[in-house]
């Protein structure tokens, strides 16, 4: 079967197009939902989202690979974004980012070998002033210091999973 949003997306979405002056205008959104609902964005659910608003490909590909937060590969169950920009920096983020990466067993950019977190190494998070900054979902962490990863983790570990429906991890009933 074709990919295709859940109802409930599809009617988030038709929501989206009346919010937005124009389809283009709406696509950041739609990817953020489209993330959301698929875990990641394949080719094929950016030809979706193209053929959803009516946009051309090349601008909802482009949209798509401007912006970090959006994911081209397969993710991890929880994507931790850790911020080294200027502020985080200088109060320690590398020696964290370093330590989760030491903890997870892999580099920025790579997803655990349990598939259960993605680490990506972040622009600034605008928590600038409790830096070290780090996000997982939509929950922030601060100050996260790099004898406080292992606490943070635990953390994260007990957070829902970020993307609920996923074509294929559906049920068949
Ligand atoms: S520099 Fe890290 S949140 Fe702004």
């Amino acid at each position: 079967m074709a990919l295709q949003f859940s109802p409930q997306a599809d009617a988030k979405i038709s929501d989206i197009c009346r919010r937005y002056p124009n389809t283009q205008a709406a696509c950041l959104p739609v990817l953020h939902l489209a993330q959301d609902e698929f875990g990641y964005l394949s080719e094929d659910v950016l030809e979706l989202v193209a053929a959803r608003l009516a946009v051309p490909s090349s601008h909802v590909f482009g949209v798509a690979t401007f912006y970090t937060m959006f994911h081209r590969e397969p993710v991890g169950k929880k994507v931790l974004m850790m911020c080294t920009n200027v502020s985080c920096m200088l109060t320690g983020a590398y020696e964290t980012l370093r330590k989760l990466e030491q903890r997870l067993g892999i580099k920025a950019g790579q997803t655990s070998a349990d598939g259960e977190f993605t680490l990506i190494e972040e622009e600034c998070l605008a928590a600038c002033a409790d830096g070290p900054a780090m996000i997982c979902g939509d929950r922030y962490f601060l100050r996260v210091t790099a004898d406080k990863v292992d606490a943070t983790l635990d953390e994260c570990r007990k957070l829902p999973a970020q993307h609920g429906h996923h074509p294929h991890s559906d049920k068949k009933h």
